[in-house]
């Protein structure tokens, strides 16, 4: 969302000095993500080389897969960056490297299997050059060698690259899974793509997929002039999703191993759908503090994603001072809250991100996994103890929230 930061010019002058002498092992992370880079310069159609040949149920926890949400660092020049919206006993101390810090320790904690970034991953209009706060923003990602996906917001093209050059760079980028968009389609935006996540590694659904990832560009600003304000999913968009999805159902269902119900999935984009504001205090979890900044019309992906049936939730961010979960006919409708120092929140309201994970359901007359059988969130604070707060069960199996055919 575009709350302007006139302050930040002046954040920045009285801080420079200070902040210079703050040395950080971070910029050599970033680095060496640079030089990473560059030693794969020319390797940008594919998926990054360093990155998983795909995503599946394996290792330490292999019934469980888990995904951590960062939204809205507005990632600028690093160190020489200051905060918006702390305490004034906080600002002297802080900058974009309190972003990579929180990375940092919400990773520790929670060992995520892929991390998804979901727009306005740098705040364009303070980032001197956009290919090295892309490369300090996933920074830590990179560091840990994690697989990670990223979606592009409405502030990412705003400094020296465009929104394509942006998303082919983060596609440029190591232990990325993030493509520019499908092969031989002709799509709006830059960053739609899907991603697979195959069954328990020895399991029978080892090399089908158990859940669905998918990844759409929600666009900046309308260029209808008679229509304001931001972006919206269009429908060349929405019928590669419902291609994909029908693809997908019908894989999972087919022999070998058909199974009897769609596989899960979840949806990755940053600006809000209009149906955000079905809601209130009695029927969502999380809160609400800012208006919901939605396109001002309705282009119809919320109906498009109930009639392909197989999408249980939705995770934007864009807002950064929501981060509630609502059900709208059996779609989960989630916010994960600003997670950026450098983005607009509020003093003494944690910047946080949000953590789903699903969970295999286990056959007990052979122990061995099987599909996913629920899915749940929660969302971590960065305070003194990197709390846990929501959690809540976005979907379990056998609930799909179908209403019977009328008989009218
Ligand atoms: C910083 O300021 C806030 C708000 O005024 C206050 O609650 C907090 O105790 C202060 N922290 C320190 C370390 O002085
Ligand atoms: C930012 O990081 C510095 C250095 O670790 C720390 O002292 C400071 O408390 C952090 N600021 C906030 C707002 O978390
Ligand atoms: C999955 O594919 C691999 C490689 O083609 C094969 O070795 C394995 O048997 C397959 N597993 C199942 C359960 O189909
Ligand atoms: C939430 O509750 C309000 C009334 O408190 C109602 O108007 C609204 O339709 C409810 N939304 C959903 C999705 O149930
Ligand atoms: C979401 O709402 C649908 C009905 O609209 C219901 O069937 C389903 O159980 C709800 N899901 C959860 C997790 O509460």
């Amino acid at each position: 969302m575009a709350r302007s930061c006139f302050c930040s010019a002046f954040i920045l002058a009285a801080l420079l000095p200070i902040l210079a002498i703050v040395a950080g092992n971070l910029a050599v992370e970033a680095r060496e993500a640079r030089s990473t880079l560059q030693r794969r310069n020319g390797d940008r159609s594919g998926a990054s080389a360093d990155a998983p040949a795909r995503l599946q149920f394996k290792g330490r926890r292999p019934g469980e897969f888990k995904i951590l949400q960062v939204a809205d660092m507005h990632y600028a020049d690093g160190r020489s960056t200051g905060c918006l919206d702390v305490f004034p006993n906080q600002t002297a101390s802080c900058s974009d490297l309190n972003t990579t810090a929180f990375i940092h320790r919400v990773i520790r904690d929670e060992h995520p299997d892929l991390v998804v970034f979901t727009g306005d991953n740098i705040y364009g209009f303070d980032a001197t050059d956009a290919a090295k706060s892309l490369d300090m923003a996933f920074g830590p990602a990179v560091t840990l060698k994690l697989p990670w996906a990223a979606v592009l917001g409405n502030h990412d093209q705003e400094s020296t690259l465009s929104r394509e050059g942006v998303m082919r760079h983060i596609v440029g980028m190591p232990y990325t899974l993030s493509r520019l968009n499908p092969d031989n389609t002709d799509i709006d935006g830059f960053g739609n793509y899907n991603l697979e996540v195959f069954g328990a590694e020895g399991s029978s659904l080892a090399n089908k997929s158990v859940l669905n990832l998918y990844f759409l560009d929600s666009g900046d600003y309308s260029t209808v002039p008679s229509i304001p304000g931001y972006g919206w999913i269009k429908a060349s968009q929405q019928l590669w999703f419902k291609q994909t999805s029908s693809r997908l159902q019908k894989e999972y269902m087919s022999k070998p191993n058909g199974q009897k119900e769609a596989a899960p999935g979840l949806a990755y984009f940053h600006i809000p759908l209009p149906e955000y504001s079905s809601f209130d205090p009695s029927n969502f979890t999380g809160v609400k503090r800012d208006p919901i900044s939605s396109a001002s019309i309705n282009s119809g992906f919320f109906t498009t994603m109930v009639d392909a049936r197989d999408v249980k939730a939705v995770f934007t961010g864009h807002d950064h001072l929501n981060d509630f979960c609502g059900n709208l006919t059996a779609i989960h409708l989630c916010y994960a809250g600003g997670f950026g120092y450098h983005a607009y929140g509020l003093a003494g309201w944690s910047r946080r991100a949000r953590v789903v994970s699903a969970y295999l359901e286990k056959n007990t007359a052979n122990g061995e996994w099987g599909g996913v059988r629920s899915i749940k969130t929660w969302k971590r604070l960065d305070d003194q103890y990197l709390s846990t707060i929501d959690s809540q069960v976005l979907w379990s199996k056998g609930t799909n929230g179908r209403r019977r055919r009328s008989r009218h």
